[in-house]
């Protein structure tokens, strides 16, 4: 599927699906609701978010005032007082919920185990006075490298119990990318385990950990290690300690601390047009807020529903949606540790049959691997417990939509198409199950309280009538807006808010239809999107460059059926003369491999004696992109020199 193949088939993709009578009647967001919020928000902006902001939280101090905005500067419910952990946790026990099951969680291997709230409450207080006692105070930073085990979901919770600001480092991530969020961050606590499972195969977390530790991170005085797999791993005696042991250590009271509205919750870093990751800040209650709300609003999340998202915690989407939107609304959130094709490509399928699971959320990247599959291994299970199905994390083409509405969701149920980024913290256009048409491919509307829009070059927005395309923004800030790039608000400031003052830049290409609603056509940056997760092109430029026989490279997306996007090197090495070979292809794959972490490896690297550029030296990705892509190059004008393009089609 090429761009313009999504662009042409979601332009002629007219089929509507109205929310069925029976779904709207229970929904928790009904079509008068909806109306009056999307009127409140028109008319009284601030106070929209201030009513919302009292009703939901469970503020231990009051806040003074909504919204201080001072672009692209934001302050939201400044002056109050609340704990995100509490939120999750405490304000269940007094209820029936207390002995509900928080986290059923399955591994790999196929061990399981549940947590109730009370349980998860007090391994959440144990581990909050474990990094205590390692002197963790409100304020510092803690990584969590970790595989996919309810020890990472008690480590977030625990963090946030303290107020300290976690720094979740995805468990596929390499020893360097550690090394580099560690130190932007300065974390003092990494907790991670020895190896986590993929595959059948153990990730050695640990041991990247080590290596991380042994060239940098100084900030780093404790690192926790859970025992998942039972591997053998090297210990520091001075620095290193058992999960086990530093938690039957500690008692299961912890009092919250109550932290500021502002208090910084987590850094998340994600992959910008520059080399270097982005710390992406999310402060504490309009973070808590969105998150709650957005759980309740799209995924139509009730008390008896058993909700799954198959995203790892490394990611947004898994804190979000995972950890605390969830949790917030006392839900029961499934969590798996490995590969959903592992052992067998029915895995999730087994999931959601033994655990009645009623809301499943997943990325089109995986949607179109069952597709791939056949249908054979979702027909074997009964998935009629399913009543909402969600995707999010890039543009699904409708044939993906509708194969996951009739063969995974038996043809009767909504399908939620949610648009969202690390840096908005939760959903922001999505339908609402109860409420929205949904048209495949569409992520439909702005969800009440947020103010996306499409607009062309000058901030204008595109006339709907002319099915115009335009870049998505959102002009309003939001409770769960990122607040600031980590220690360089000068990105920040010119990276979202650099284009258009005060009004946000989600880099992102879109179109608004007739009806209103919104089509996501890809990022407008140097950002490739590979199965739903992010990645700069100059990171994976500035690994491959860092190999001793490369000169120069660029990386560009090519467009791939199952993954959405595959990455595309083109490499010049430092013998120019020499192609370089099978051999030297397989080295640099594994060298992006060890630098970045597996997912950034290019599924194909072209050697190319030189690099298209322009009169003024720079590398033209647009057109290495088109040869990628097997397209007509086009406009080649530019070009200091016609024949390098020439050696590249030969190819
Ligand atoms: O390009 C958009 C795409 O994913 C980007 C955000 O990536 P990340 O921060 O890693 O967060 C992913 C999960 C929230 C966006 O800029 N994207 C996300 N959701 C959709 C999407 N593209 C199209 N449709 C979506 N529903």
């Amino acid at each position: 599927m090429t761009d313009e193949d999504t662009i042409e088939s979601v332009l002629k993709e007219d089929r509507h699906f109205e929310p069925s009578e029976e779904f709207r009647q229970q929904a928790n967001l009904d079509p008068e609701t909806y109306e009056e919020l999307v009127a409140k928000a028109d008319e009284d902006y601030e106070g929209f978010w201030a009513d919302l902001a009292r009703e939901e939280l469970d503020w231990k101090e009051p806040f003074d005032e909504t919204l201080d905005w001072d672009p692209p500067f934001a302050e939201w419910f400044t002056g109050g007082e609340l704990n995100l952990s509490y939120q999750c946790l405490d304000r269940h026990l007094d209820t029936w919920r207390r002995n509900k099951a928080a986290i059923i969680w399955e591994g790999e291997p196929g061990d399981k185990r549940v947590l109730t709230y009370q349980e998860l409450h007090n391994e959440v207080c144990r581990f909050a006075n474990g990094l205590e006692s390692l002197g963790v105070e409100t304020g510092d930073r803690v990584a969590l490298y970790m595989p996919m085990i309810p020890e990472l979901a008690i480590a977030v919770l625990a963090c946030a119990r303290i107020g300290a600001t976690h720094n979740v480092i995805f468990g596929g991530f390499s020893a360097n990318a550690i090394e580099e969020r560690v130190e932007d961050s300065d974390c003092s606590v990494i907790v991670t385990a020895d190896a986590g499972w993929r595959r059948g195969k153990e990730i050695e977390l640990k041991d990247a950990v080590d290596e991380a530790l042994s060239s940098g991170c100084p900030s780093v005085e404790d690192v926790v290690v859970v025992q998942r797999t039972g591997r053998a791993i090297n210990w520091y005696d001075d620095r290193d300690h058992w999960w086990d042991e530093l938690m039957a250590k500690q008692s299961a009271d912890h009092e919250a601390v109550p932290v500021d509205s502002e208090h910084p919750a987590f850094l998340l870093y994600t992959s910008g047009t520059t080399g270097k990751p982005k710390g992406v800040l999310h402060t504490t209650a309009g973070y808590a807020l969105w998150t709650k709300l957005t759980s309740r609003w799209v995924f139509d999340l009730k008390d008896d529903d058993v909700y799954f998202c198959t995203a790892d915690i490394g990611w947004i989407t898994g804190h979000s949606y995972i950890v605390y939107g969830p949790l917030q609304n006392g839900a029961t959130t499934v969590m798996y540790e490995g590969a959903p094709n592992y052992p067998r490509p029915d895995r999730l399928w087994e999931i959601v049959e033994e655990n009645g699971v009623n809301i499943f959320y997943t990325a089109p990247t995986a949607i179109r691997s069952f597709m791939k599959q056949g249908d054979e291994w979702v027909d074997k299970h009964d998935l009629s417990s399913i009543r909402l199905l969600g995707t999010v994390g890039e543009p699904i083409n409708p044939e993906a939509w509708i194969w996951y509405r009739d063969t995974v969701g038996g043809g009767d149920v909504p399908v939620v198409d949610t648009w969202w980024q690390t840096e908005t913290g939760g959903i922001m256009i999505s339908p609402l199950p109860g409420v929205t048409t949904t048209i495949p491919g569409s992520a439909t509307k702005p969800l009440p309280g947020i103010e996306a829009e499409v607009v062309d070059h000058d901030g204008d927005p595109v006339d709907p009538e002319a099915n115009e395309g335009g870049l998505l923004v959102v002009q309003k800030p939001w409770p769960s807006m990122l607040r600031t790039v980590w220690g360089d608000d000068e990105r920040y400031k010119e990276t979202y808010f650099g284009r258009f003052p005060g009004t946000y830049l989600a880099g992102d290409g879109a179109r608004r239809d007739k009806e209103g609603n919104i089509w996501i056509m890809g990022r407008i940056d140097d950002v490739i999107n590979v199965s739903g997760h992010r990645l700069g092109t100059m990171e994976i430029e500035s690994a491959l460059v860092s190999h001793p026989s490369v000169a120069e490279a660029a990386v560009v997306p090519r467009p791939d059926d199952v993954k959405g996007q595959a990455i595309v090197g083109f490499v010049t090495t430092e013998d120019h003369a020499d192609g370089g070979g099978p051999e030297l292809s397989e080295a640099l794959r594994a060298h992006v491999g060890d630098e970045i972490g597996a997912i950034a490896k290019p599924a194909e690297i072209r050697f190319a004696p030189d690099l298209p550029k322009t009169r003024s030296g720079k590398i033209m990705r647009r057109l290495l992109g088109d040869i990628a892509a097997g397209r007509d190059p086009g406009d080649v004008t530019t070009l200091e020199d016609p024949d390098v393009l020439d050696a590249l089609i030969d190819e």
